[in-house]
């Protein structure tokens, strides 16, 4: 799996421990920042991780910022991303299986290093079912394709 992972200032120290543990696991990881504590813009962040992931270079991402939130309502601005924020292993399993969620979202403020761990595993073992779920992905794209072409009001 190809992972491109980013955070803001506040999701930089879990994204540095989890970064040696997710190449462990036999994962090629791309880190697009930020590379120290000083503060950043989450915005900026999600879209550098957005921008590879729909460039095919990468098939997933991780966003981490103090709750995740900021970084994931920031990417599911673009069309085809589906970010999800989990705090723990069922909703991430779950994110891939029933939303194919393309990012997961962490909030280094909500959740500790060690469940962080096992967020992750769950979201890259896991995989999407398809099947009746891919009804309802197809709503979420028209729902997109409809405001795309109404534009910003
Ligand atoms: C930064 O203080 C914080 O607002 C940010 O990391 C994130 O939690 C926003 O959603």
């Amino acid at each position: 799996m190809h992972l491109v992972m980013g955070s803001d200032h506040a999701g930089y120290t879990l994204k540095e421990h989890l970064k040696p543990i997710i190449i462990g696991w036999g994962h090629a990881v791309k880190d697009v920042g930020c590379h120290c504590e000083a503060p950043v813009d989450y915005p900026d962040i999600a879209e550098e991780v957005v921008k590879i992931i729909k460039s095919g270079q990468a098939d997933l991402g991780l966003l981490v910022c103090g709750t995740g939130q900021g970084m994931a309502i920031a990417a599911n601005k673009v069309p085809g991303i589906r970010a999800a924020v989990c705090s723990d292993g069922f909703s991430a399993r779950a994110a891939r299986e029933h939303n194919d969620a393309n990012i997961l979202a962490l909030g280094a403020r909500v959740v500790g290093s060690g469940a962080a761990e096992l967020i992750v595993k769950q979201f890259l073992e896991s995989s999407y079912s398809g099947g009746r779920h891919q009804r309802r992905l197809d709503l979420i794209r028209d729902i997109e394709n409809k405001y795309l072409k109404q534009g910003e009001k």
